[in-house]
């Protein structure tokens, strides 16, 4: 059962040479995670392993970004992005996250790796202002239309600039 955690709208921050390690199984149960991840979020190691990764999920965060998240996992491929994340406390610190599909010996999928760094401020100026429209897009068009509502709304953005979303916040 995930525990209601009331945001304090706080912000930590990374510092710029801090990378945030986890590991999860194929459904997103961490698996483990490095010391700054835990000092990051607040929460001690055997309170994470075993738990869903959605334990940090912050509720300004769009479905829409964690869809193409999986999505593009599923697909075989590694995704980028900007992600809020939710401390014990309520507090909560921004990241920029790489995911990757982790293999065995035989090829095959076994759950997923992600790293992340420090985001850049410039990007959060651009990043933040998109999520809030996407957030409020999914809030009007209801939890079974959210995803798709918010999707098209970032996709009809990005495609004035002729980008996707990975490649947008690559080059934010
Ligand atoms: C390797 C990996 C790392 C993840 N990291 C985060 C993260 O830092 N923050 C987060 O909110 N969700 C993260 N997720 C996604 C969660 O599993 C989940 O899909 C997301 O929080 C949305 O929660 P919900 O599916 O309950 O709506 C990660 C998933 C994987 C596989």
């Amino acid at each position: 059962m995930k525990r209601k955690i009331t945001p304090t709208h706080k912000e930590r921050t990374l510092k710029e040479d801090d990378f945030i390690i986890s590991k999860t199984d194929l459904k997103g149960r961490i698996t483990y995670c490095n010391r700054i991840f835990m000092d990051i979020a607040g929460y001690p190691e055997h309170e994470l392993l075993g738990i869903q990764h959605n334990i940090i999920r912050h509720p300004d965060m769009p479905r829409a970004v964690f869809h193409m998240m999986w999505e593009t996992l599923k697909s075989g491929n590694e995704f980028f992005g900007y992600v809020k994340n939710l401390c014990k406390n309520g507090d909560h610190y921004w990241v920029f996250a790489n995911v990757t599909p982790s293999y065995n010996d035989r090829n095959e999928v076994v759950g997923y790796y992600s790293v992340r760094r420090y985001p850049r401020p410039q990007a959060l100026k651009v990043i933040t202002p998109l999520y809030q429209e996407m957030l409020a897009a999914e809030k009007q068009a209801g939890a079974a239309r959210a995803i798709e509502a918010s999707t098209a709304l970032v996709n009809n953005k990005l495609n004035q600039f002729g980008k996707d979303y990975e490649h947008f916040v690559l080059e934010i």
